[in-house]
């Protein structure tokens, strides 16, 4: 199981001042957080609750159809193609990095056991679409298009390109071969795109967000395409799940960090959460946790309709890399903020560094592991960081395997939930984002538009 440590948020390290008297507000929080996490798997499986996610990795189903597709297009690609946007990109992009061999895409065919590469197109700059299509061999290419609404701008734009020219190459029947489709069961266009057109399809589970999706066939399709083994995600989430149904907050790592990330900005004003892995194959892994806890926690209401603003701001950093960027500001600049650090015990690799050079400023590497030195890195960032009076806690992963990647994303996200409950939020809307997508319908001229894009004119006229 993963680890989790909070000592260097506690006042008894930090002081008074920046760090929490955690014993005490565990105590004190004991009956709320008992009462969180009863209610949320309580009503995890009423609809209309989004509280759906917490049921993926029992998706017996879904694991079977998912992995049946797998194995009958196996060999038939050498690319996978991913168009999406945010909560329907970022969870594959985290855990493909994380699991795949490092540069899986330069790797020979039999180096990936005969699996495809895979690319995710998550952004519309019109060069690098552009630049991908130009090196990928499409007619070698599966296309999988994931947008649960069916409608959001971004993908379904990249989709009619990438259809164009798919069907330029293989023909108008040819291609649809090409094209798998995961979206919502019943409503939108791109449901009644792959209808009309007889694409495979694969279902985004209603009251599953986006941003809570990548257990659903968003991720798990994409990871069984490249041969990640989906039944070692989910076992890791079974378990984690297991835990996390603990009502008892000095049993529960969710509900832990969930009530220190919330106390430091309630309480102390550190109302910005880093999350700082020290492995390059978790570095997707912050950008999935920024989407998570930003999206889930920044909100303009509570539940009763009182405006509150609040939300803490997510960053996302690398360790060690952002040693020599980031923590000069972190240990010296304003005291608001708290870093997750995720640590890792075990790498694949154990890497030795030679004794080639005796000079004293680097002599003392040789003989030493990469290993050894990234570990030591982050507890010696750690401590500096304490000697500051900053706040962090740290996640340790025995090894980055499936198993506990399921379990950091699906801890990560139970933590969002209470974290949610805590602020009193709705954690599963995003009225901003809406508002932001509405308006580009307006400016790009979609029917029933017409006003929003006579305001935003105006509005435009007037800055
Ligand atoms: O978390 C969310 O709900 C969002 O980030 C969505 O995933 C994102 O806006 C893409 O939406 P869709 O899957 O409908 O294309």
């Amino acid at each position: 199981m993963l680890k989790f440590d909070y000592k260097n948020a506690d006042a008894q390290i930090i002081g008074q001042e920046n760090g929490l008297n955690i014993s005490e507000e565990f105590s004190q929080y004991k009956a709320r957080i008992a009462e969180i996490i009863a209610d949320l798997n309580k009503r995890k499986d009423k609809p209309g609750q989004w509280l759906q996610w917490m049921n993926l990795g029992y998706s017996e189903e879904t694991v079977w159809y998912v992995k049946e597709y797998a194995s009958m297009v196996r060999n038939r690609f050498e690319n996978i193609l991913v168009l999406g946007i945010g909560g329907s990109a970022l969870g594959g992009m985290a855990v493909t990095e994380a699991l795949l061999k490092p540069y899986w895409n330069l790797l020979t065919p039999e180096q990936r056991d005969n699996f495809p590469r895979i690319f995710f197109l998550d952004n519309i700059d019109p060069d690098t679409i552009n630049g991908l299509l130009d090196v990928l061999d499409l007619k070698k290419t599966l296309v999988n298009v994931i947008t649960k609404s069916g409608s959001t701008a971004e993908t379904m734009s990249q989709f009619m390109i990438v259809k164009s020219r798919l069907e330029a190459e293989l023909g108008e029947d040819e291609y649809r071969k090409n094209v798998v489709a995961t979206t919502d069961k019943e409503t939108g266009v791109l449901r009644q795109i792959a209808e009309q057109e007889g694409y495979k399809t694969f279902v985004v589970p209603d009251d599953v967000g986006g941003r809570f999706s990548v257990f659903s066939a968003v991720g798990l399709l994409p990871f069984a395409l490249v041969g990640i083994d989906i039944d070692e995600i989910t076992n890791g989430i079974k378990d984690m799940d297991l835990a996390l149904k603990n009502t008892d907050i000095n049993e529960n790592i969710a509900a832990q960090n969930a009530l220190i990330q919330y106390l430091m900005d309630t309480k102390k004003g550190k109302n910005l959460s880093v999350m700082m892995p020290y492995s390059s194959r978790l570095k997707y892994v912050s950008d999935w946790y920024v989407q998570l806890w930003a999206e889930s926690l920044g909100k303009d209401c509570d539940k009763f309709g009182n405006h509150v603003h609040v939300g803490p701001t997510p960053i996302r950093a690398l360790g060690a890399t952002d040693q020599h960027s980031q923590i000069q500001l972190y240990n010296e600049g304003p005291n608001n903020k708290i870093i997750n650090f995720v640590r890792v015990e075990e790498f694949d690799t154990n890497l030795e560094i030679p004794r080639i050079f005796e000079y004293t400023g680097i002599g003392y590497l040789g003989g030493k592991t990469i290993n050894d030195l990234i570990n030591a890195e982050a507890d010696s960032t750690r401590v500096a960081l304490a000697d500051y009076a900053r706040p962090t806690v740290t996640i340790t992963l025995p090894r980055i395997d499936g198993y506990h990647v399921g379990q950091l994303l699906y801890m990560l996200e139970v933590q969002t939930a209470i974290a949610g409950e805590l602020y009193n939020i709705n954690t599963f809307n995003q009225p901003g984002v809406e508002q932001a997508k509405n308006y580009t319908y307006a400016l790009m001229g979609r029917a029933g538009y017409e006003d929003s894009a006579r305001v935003l004119q105006a509005k435009m006229a007037s800055v």
